[in-house]
């Protein structure tokens, strides 16, 4: 499965539900629940994912603007609309070129999910001075922070997460991406902007019986962990000694993730 397939979302994406944040995700729903017809953008909406997991929670009518450069994902996304007070639409874009496109018009919130540990910090730089010029407020969730802890532990853990982490820091079609230090520069940027910030932990918490996510990440860590040249040959030993355990049923594993919610108080 490659890091954007449709089916690698589909895997994770009842684990983001589980791992959003709910004070944050609380901050979020009580700032919305005043607007009427709440419009959204939804920045690298994949199969839409952040979509599905804040409109049940909110009342009245709402209108998604969801940006993808991938029309599989986008497709999918168009046709996941719940009823018929929500209207969806789904544009191709790339949103390392033309982030301010998907930025035109009138927008109350702006959403994303698993998006900012792929971005550099110009990229980022860009969409905190558009919003704040407009004052639009911001709830991105799932940013990986660099935490990954696997039980039963193996001495080789310790060199794959480095390389791991090394890799997540590689361009991703946004200039040198942030990885593990996204959400960080992210919520010390805005709040340098005049924002409020509610963040907090999103950790995947995966247990003996999440055998297919937990194979999926031991053989994607294995592969971006050769892409950097940066292992011993035995990674391939590792990713075999990871996958009995997973097998057996005795591996854990902890992802760090942040989320977190920002908006301006009108105390600048
Ligand atoms: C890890 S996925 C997250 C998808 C979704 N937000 C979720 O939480 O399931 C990252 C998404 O960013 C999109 N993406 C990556 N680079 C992009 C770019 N340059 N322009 C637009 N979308 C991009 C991918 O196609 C993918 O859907």
């Amino acid at each position: 499965m490659s890091s954007f397939s449709a089916d690698w979302l589909a895997l994770r994406e009842p684990y983001d539900l589980r791992a959003r944040n709910p004070a944050v995700l609380d901050a979020v729903v009580a700032w919305c629940k005043d607007i009427f017809a709440i419009k959204f953008v939804d920045l690298g909406c994949g199969t839409g994912s952040t979509f599905r997991a804040l409109a049940p929670c909110l009342r009245g009518p709402q209108n998604w603007r969801l940006f993808d450069n991938d029309l599989g994902l986008l497709a999918r996304a168009a046709a996941t609309a719940p009823s018929a007070t929500v209207t969806v639409t789904a544009t191709p874009l790339d949103l390392g070129r033309d982030l301010e496109a998907a930025l035109d018009g009138a927008i109350d919130i702006i959403t994303t999910s698993a998006l900012l540990d792929l971005v550099s910090e110009r990229w980022l730089e860009r969409l905190a001075i558009e919003i704040t010029a407009r004052s639009i407020p911001l709830y991105a969730a799932i940013s990986h922070d660099g935490r990954i802890e696997i039980v039963p532990s193996d001495p080789f853990d310790r060199t794959i997460v480095a390389a791991v982490n090394l890799h997540q820091r590689t361009d991703k079609g946004f200039g040198p991406a942030l990885g593990g230090t996204s959400a960080s520069c992210a919520i010390t940027q805005l709040k340098s902007f005049g924002y409020s910030v509610v963040h907090g932990t999103s950790d995947w918490v995966l247990e003996p019986h999440d055998c297919d996510i937990q194979m999926e990440l031991f053989s994607s860590w294995a592969a971006a962990a050769r892409q950097t040249g940066q292992v011993p040959a035995d990674t391939v030993n590792w990713l075999a000694r990871r996958r009995e355990s997973v097998a057996a049923r005795q591996s854990s594993i902890r992802v760090g993730h942040v989320d977190f919610w920002a908006h301006q108080t009108g105390n600048l």
